[in-house]
């Protein structure tokens, strides 16, 4: 018996919503493809695309099934192939992908025994390994889909907002490799009322926005005081990618996750191609391979 699921990858903080906002983006993800064993074993038979760890304990996906195996009292033994259709290391939310299609797979195999809500807090359990903390703003999207608000980690409650339809996503990877462990020492401990209060500012504007369709308010609130100012520098020629997505009618733009991926809201595709075009040139110039993905939500 098998099983074969695709897990999204997913653009999380989306400005203002550090460690609470997420979204999930289509095509690129990990495909995951689970084999029920005879045995009790669980084993990672090939990682595809990626130099992922092959050893159980320290395997994204392993780790995540291992929690949900424990959970059930279940010694199930499964065999685990991930192909991954995009780069971990670039902000786009990998450990999460493996982690939640893991786990959704891994409960499907067992006869569903769980909701997918309470898939979360195993699939938390892989993410932790990859990125050393708990945060859910990219499982929740690549398990759930779709745009997730974290309204509170202790209890881990969630829930979903709507994104107009016509809302496209381009997403910039500039070919360097960011950690979100590392990234994550970067974020500073205490956070002044006057920059609390504009951040919250915007994570309510941006809400609205989504809701009320209201682009000019949405390029106001995808603004960033906590991590933005302090990992900016780690991704190369940020500030010029930055203004030319603004340039080129962009309506937000900020660092996807822990970077080095950037994302822009655009309200069209058109837009947004005539502005890739010259984000490939820019990045030619300095010599550094640069994926560009144009998405919805
Ligand atoms: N919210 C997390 C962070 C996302 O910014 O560290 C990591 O992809």
């Amino acid at each position: 018996e098998s099983i074969q699921v695709f897990a999204p990858a997913s653009v999380a903080n989306v400005g203002p919503g550090y460690d609470t906002f997420g979204f999930a983006i289509e095509q690129l993800g990990d495909v995951i493809t689970l084999t029920k064993r005879n045995d009790h074993k669980l084993k990672v038979l090939k990682a595809e695309g990626a130099d992922l760890p092959t050893d159980p304990k320290n395997n994204v996906a392993t780790v995540a099934i291992q929690s949900l195996l424990d959970y059930l009292e279940s010694d199930q033994g499964m065999d685990v192939h991930i192909k991954k259709i995009f780069k971990p290391g670039s902000g786009l939310g990998s450990s999460a992908s493996s982690a939640s299609g893991a786990v959704f797979a891994a409960n499907h195999l067992l006869g569903n025994p769980l909701k997918l809500e309470k898939l979360l807090d195993f699939a938390l359990e892989g993410e932790a390994l990859a990125s050393k903390s708990y945060h859910a703003d990219n499982v929740a999207p690549s398990l759930l889909g779709g745009f997730q608000v974290v309204r509170s980690y202790e209890p881990l409650e969630l829930f979903r907002i709507p994104t107009p339809a016509a809302l496209r996503v381009l997403i910039i990877f500039p070919d360097v490799e960011i950690k979100t462990s590392e990234a994550k020492g970067l974020i500073p401990k205490e956070l002044s009322v006057k920059d609390a209060r504009e951040q919250w500012g915007n994570v309510g504007a941006l809400i609205h926005a989504m809701h009320s369709e209201d682009y000019s308010l949405l390029s106001h609130a995808v603004r960033d005081r906590i991590a933005e100012p302090v990992r900016k520098q780690l991704i190369p020629e940020y500030g010029k990618v930055k203004q030319t997505t603004l340039d080129f009618g962009a309506v937000g733009f900020n660092i996807s996750g822990s970077g080095p991926s950037m994302f822009a809201f655009f309200k069209s595709s058109e837009a947004a191609k005539a502005c890739m075009v010259k984000i490939e040139k820019m990045y030619q110039k300095v010599n550094l391979p640069v994926m560009l993905h144009l998405t919805k939500i």
